[in-house]
This record gives structure tokens, C-alpha cells and sequence, in this order.
């Protein structure tokens, strides 16, 4: 059944000329019924312009969608990936104490829970040098060769939680181009270097690639005798980690119910596991598990997931704002919008229902992003001034990890609570005169230059603040992202967990490179493509 949203775009047109701030006008506890806290973490979507009417009908998107029904569908291992005949079931690698859950006839969470208790055993000897290289020394570097969901999560993970890694370094090589294993592996000795090669299905031609250049870099210092020392692998698919010679010993396997986009709570999480240690990486978990358990739970008028979900449908579906900006005021999250990005647009980046029919209405936004207080001096402008509106969603915690540095941090608190006002409330045209008049300007000038200091306000944006970054945390709002693209997936009745639109750049990826060799024409490629590759041949 397709949704409808043209109840929802009446009420918005209805509201047309309302200012968030006569919300807020009208209901001195808006901030109040229009902020949710869960375990911790507070969502505040009172600077948004939707009023009380509007939440109820959005709520009532959720039961028309049987997001409910949905929602435990998954959670119980239904094959809700369709189009792959997949369960989709990340939520069982953080499922720490719960239930066994049925795939086929079989229970899963006894081999869960070995493979957890197997790379915490692994993390745990190569953390202590008690695993060591062909040398016999410790490792001191972990080089995670992966792309996609086999990299974003893992780098995001890593460098949010830099205040708890007492272990190896961890470097993240995920472009093809040579530039980028190069640059990496230059300053690395290979003695004490480990490589693990993560790919869900250990075919991806940038993961492969990279996995043979960081091979003949390892055999050239340690020999054919030694490279199985150096190698680890994340994979479902054993029998090709087999075939390039993987130790089966050092192989930490899981099933295709696990997402690549939504894998980093599972082997793919074991560089992050290696550099935080069991303990912190169990605490990962459990922020995942407590989103889990709230989003099954909570009412809806209380669900967090749920109502950042509908914010998002309400800026995307009914108002039409295209784009959606992730602004975290954490420097650490600097590599959350690129995670977001695949996480989302990966996910509700489609064109037809579940069912195969043309979507009447857009899919998912873009989403993009960058930490505050970087993004305040790049493209802030456009979302203060531009003519189009893009929905911010800010971040921000209550404590920074850094002693010593609180006046900073109080800084960036600042800086973020400022932007979310200055969004909201904007600058009028008389108060843009009247500054413009207190330093000298009269008549037409300063009629000109007060009009280039207007701010059109009633910008919407929400904000989730936190007490601090902690891995807990951090899977709390991981989590919480997932569950969100799940619910605005259900409501536009679409198939989250597959990817079919990246496979016809791989295809044509993989007959192009004959013809840069020379090997084959390029005649049956359009005019554009034969002469960049007469451009580009080498
Ligand atoms: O190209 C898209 C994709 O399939 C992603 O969904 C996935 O995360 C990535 O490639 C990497 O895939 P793999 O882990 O199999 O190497």
C-alpha cells in the first residue's frame, strides 16, 4: 500500500506563513512536549515547524505503514529484504543477553556469540603481544583494508572513540586509487604491521586490489613463510578467504543477514575492537542494544528513532526540502556524515516500492554534513541565507573528554545553541536597518546594505545532545540512525536493505579497464566516454 501525503501537505500548506517561533509563542512547554530523552540521550525537535496536529497525523503515518509490524518482522529474522531474500538482523550481533532468534529453521545467536567471544579472545592476545608477526614481535599497527560498509563504520567508530584506544594504531585504506594504500603503508613497518582484509563478500574489486598491493608489500619483508602472520579476515565468504590464503584461525565470519552498511557491531567492528579493547567495544554494543530495546518500547509520541524519522519525512516528503545537513558540534564525529551518507542514501536512495512500482513521491535526501564549528566558516551561508531551506540536525554533548580544555568546549556548546537560534529567530529588516544606521549608513545605501544583512529565520533544525562521547553513547546513536532510515523506509513503503543502484558502475567499471589497456575498442561507448579514454589511456 502506497502512503498518502496529502493530508500532511494540506495541514503544511495551511501553515504556510506560520513562523516557528509562533509555536513556540502559543505553547510555553513546547520545548517540553517537543523533546524526547531516552537513556541519556535528549532529541529536541521543538525548533521544527510542526505543530501538535501535524505530529498526531505524522504519528498516524507509523500505524498506516504497521511500522510496529515492520519493526518486529525484523527484529524476529523475517526475510524483509526481498529483492535479496535476506533476514536483516545487525540487531542480533548487539543482542547481548536476549533471546535466540530462528533464520531458517535455525538459532543463530549461539554462533553469534562464539564469533564475539572469538575476535574478543583475538583483540585481547594481539592487545597484549601475546599474538605476534613473523618477527615474533607485537603489532603496533592494524591496517583495515575495506570499503564502504566494510570501512565507514569502523574509521567513524575509531575515531569517535580516540579517547578509549590504549591499542594498536589502526589505519583505514579504502580507495582503489594507489595513492591511498600508498600513502598508508609508506610510513608502516611491516614487522609489526597486520593487515586485515574486510569484505563481506571478499569480491570487491578495490578491497581485493588493495589486499594483493598490501600482500606484496608484506612478502617483500617477510616472505611467503611469514605473510600468514600478518593476514586477518572479516568475511561471509570463507572459501575465498580460503583461496587467498587466509589462516582459517584468523577468519571472523558472519551471515548475509548482516547488511555491509549496518555490519560495524560484528566482525567488521574487530579494528575498532582491537584498538578500544573487548571491555569498550561490549559498551558499544550496549548503547546499540539499549536504542534496540527503546525503539521496540517506547510509545511513539516517545520514540526517538520514530520521531526522527518523522521529522525527516516531514522536511523531505511534505515540505520538499531535498537535502538534510548532519552538523555534529564533535570533532570526533568527523567521519559520522560520510558513514550517514552511505547509511542513508545507500539504503532509502530508491525508485520503486517494495512491490516494484514507480515511488509517486522522492525516496531519501542527501544527506551531508561536517563537524561544527568547521562547517560555521564554509557552508553555513547558504543555510542562513540561501534561497533554499536545508533541515540541520546538530549534535552536541554536555562534556568534552579533554582536562583543562572545559573553556573550549564550553565554546563549542556556544557555537551550537547559537546556530540553532540564529536559524530559528533570523534577523528582520528593521533590526538589519538599525544596525546598519547605528554605523553611519542613510537613505538608499543603507536601505541596500541592510538588506544584505537580512536573515530569513524559521530555518528548522533539531538537536540531540548527550552527556558525553563514550562508546556507549556512540552506539546509542548509531543505532539510533539505523532505526530511524528503517521507519522513514517502511513509511515510503521501499527496500532499505538492498543496493542494486552501484551495480552498473561496477559492471562498466569492469569492462572499461580493457579498453584503457588497450586491449579492447572502445567503440561501443558513447562519444563523451571514447574521448575521455583517448584522453586518459595510457
Ligand atoms: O558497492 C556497495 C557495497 O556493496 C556496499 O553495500 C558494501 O558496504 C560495500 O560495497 C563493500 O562490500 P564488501 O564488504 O562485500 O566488500
Amino acid at each position: 500500500m502506497s502512503v498518502d501525503f496529502s493530508g500532511l501537505k494540506a495541514l503544511n500548506a495551511a501553515a504556510a506563513d506560520r513562523h516557528i517561533l509562533d509555536l513556540f509563542a502559543s505553547d510555553a512547554a513546547r520545548a517540553q512536549s517537543f523533546s524526547v530523552e531516552a537513556d541519556g540521550l535528549l532529541f529536541d525537535y521543538s525548533k521544527t515547524n510542526i505543530d501538535a496536529a501535524q505530529k498526531a497525523s505524522l504519528i498516524d503515518l507509523l500505524e498506516q505503514a504497521d511500522v510496529a509490524g515492520k519493526r518486529e518482522a525484523m527484529f524476529s529474522g523475517e526475510k524483509i529484504n526481498d529483492t535479496e531474500g535476506r533476514a536483516v538482523l545487525h540487531t542480533a550481533l548487539r543482542n547481548l543477553d536476549g533471546d535466540d532468534i530462528i533464520v531458517d529453521g535455525t538459532g543463530i545467536m549461539k554462533g553469534v556469540r562464539h564469533v564475539l567471544a572469538r575476535m574478543d579472545d583475538f583483540a585481547d592476545r594481539v592487545r597484549r603481544g601475546d599474538i605476534t608477526s613473523s618477527s615474533n614481535a607485537p603489532f603496533e599497527n592494524i591496517v583495515n583494508i575495506g570499503i564502504g560498509g566494510s570501512d565507514l563504520g569502523p574509521v567513524m567508530a575509531y575515531e569517535a572513540l580516540r579517547p578509549y584506544a590504549n591499542g594498536p594504531q589502526c589505519h583505514f585504506v579504502s580507495n582503489v586509487d594507489g595513492a591511498h594504500i600508498y600513502d598508508v603503508l609508506k610510513g608502516l613497518n611491516p614487522l609489526t604491521t597486520l593487515v586485515i582484509v574486510a569484505s563481506k563478500t571478499f569480491t570487491t574489486i578495490e578491497t581485493m586490489t588493495n589486499a594483493q598491493t598490501a600482500r606484496d608489500w608484506l612478502v617483500e619483508r617477510v616472505g611467503e613463510e611469514g605473510i600468514s602472520r600478518h593476514f586477518a579476515a572479516l568475511s561471509t565468504a570463507r572459501d575465498k578467504t580460503a583461496a587467498f590464503g587466509i589462516d582459517p584461525d584468523l577468519v571472523f565470519g558472519f551471515e548475509d543477514w548482516v547488511g555491509g552498511r549496518y555490519s560495524v557491531w560484528g566482525p567488521i567492528g574487530l579494528p575498532l575492537m582491537l584498538a578500544i579493547g573487548p571491555q569498550h567495544f561490549a559498551d558499544f554494543l550496549r548503547g546499540a542494544q539499549a536504542m534496540d530495546t527503546h525503539f521496540r518500547t517506547a510509545p511513539w509520541a516517545e520514540n526517538l528513532p520514530a520521531l526522527l524519522a518523522l521529522t525527516g519525512i516531514w522536511h523531505n516528503q511534505v515540505c520538499g526540502h531535498a537535502t538534510r545537513a548532519v552538523l555534529p558540534y564533535e570533532q570526533r564525529l568527523v567521519r559520522l556524515p560520510a558513514y550517514l551518507q552511505q547509511l542513508e542514501m545507500e539504503s532509502n536512495g530508491k525508485r520503486v516500492s517494495m512491490d516494484g512500482e514507480d515511488l509517486t513521491f522522492n525516496s531519501g535526501p542527501v544527506v551531508w554534513g561536517e563537524p561544527g564549528t568547521n562547517g560555521q566558516h564554509a557552508f553555513y551561508q547558504l543555510i542562513h541565507q540561501g534561497t533554499r531551506v536545508v533541515p540541520c540536525e546538530f549534535m552536541v554533548a554536555k562534556y568534552g573528554h579533554e582536562a583543562g580544555l572545559e573553556h573550549q568546549h564550553e565554546l563549542l556548546v556556544s557555537n551550537c545553541l547559537a546556530q540553532s537560534e540564529a536559524l530559528l529567530r533570523g534577523r528582520s529588516l528593521s533590526e538589519a536597518r538599525d544596525i546598519m544606521s547605528a554605523k553611519g549608513f542613510e537613505g538608499a545605501e543603507l536601505e541596500r546594505q541592510a538588506r544584505h544583512r537580512v536573515f530569513p529565520g524559521n530555518r528548522p533544525t533539531t538537536t540531540l545532545a548527550y552527556e558525553r562521547l563514550t562508546p556507549f553513547v556512540l552506539g546509542q546513536i548509531v543505532a539510533l540512525y539505523e532505526h530511524r532510515v528503517f521507519v522513514e523506509g517502511v513509511i515510503l513503503g521501499i527496500n532499505s536493505f538492498d543496493q542494486w543502484g552501484v551495480e552498473l558502475g561496477k559492471e562498466l567499471a569492469v569492462a572499461l579497464q580493457p579498453v584503457l589497456a588497450g586491449t579492447e575498442s572502445s567503440a561501443d561507448k558513447d562519444g563523451s566516454t571514447q574521448s575521455l579514454v583517448k584522453f586518459l589511456k595510457v
